[in-house]
């Protein structure tokens, strides 16, 4: 049986080689919905009274308590929601006040990060208004938002990825992939 089955996808592979045929093969390529934020999508708010639409920075207030956005395939109208590790926490900041390293990743003052922690991968949904820090709820990481998300408090072994931006016609656009890497390593 096995040496047939061999034998007969042997004629059929020569036989649509003969006549140009293309024999299917299996493709393993990422679902666009879970492939990474991509220079050009369109950023939106996924969540609350504006969820679903195109970020500008006038729709934040300065300062205002980071919030939940994706990426947008502005082509397709994919909306990259497919992993975790796509979610990003966005504000305004003073651009004035930026450290050099962070200010480049800004647009407008307005600024992503993942949200996933990097300690043991909760979602950093906290704010800490008085000391403008994101904290994680799970054991208490603090991230500096002003200075690219550096750890100044808690367990998290290093900072939040950022995701850069840029602004098109006045709306907030991804300007490359994620500055480092998104998520956290297994603790043994
Ligand atoms: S998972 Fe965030 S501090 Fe532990």
């Amino acid at each position: 049986m096995t040496n047939r089955t061999t034998l007969d996808r042997r004629a059929l592979l020569k036989a649509g080689l003969g006549v140009g045929i293309a024999i299917p093969t299996k493709s393993w390529a990422q679902p666009p919905n879970r492939a990474r934020p991509q220079p050009g999508d369109w950023l939106v708010f996924d969540g609350g009274e504006n969820s679903g639409q195109r970020i500008t920075p006038d729709l934040l207030a300065l300062e205002q308590r980071p919030v939940a956005a994706l990426a947008k395939d502005p082509a397709t109208s994919t909306l990259r929601d497919g992993s975790r590790l796509n979610r990003v926490m966005i504000t305004r900041l003073d651009p004035t006040k930026l450290s050099e390293a962070t200010k480049p990743h800004a647009a407008a003052g307005v600024i992503a990060f993942s949200a996933v922690c990097t300690h043991t991968g909760c979602d950093v949904i906290n704010w800490v208004e008085d000391k403008l820090l994101m904290a994680c709820p799970c054991h208490e990481s603090h991230f500096d938002v002003y200075n690219g998300a550096n750890v100044v408090g808690g367990p998290a072994p290093r900072p939040l990825a950022i995701l850069p931006l840029s602004l098109e016609s006045g709306s907030v656009v991804v300007a490359a992939g994620f500055t480092g890497r998104v998520g956290f390593t297994q603790q043994f």
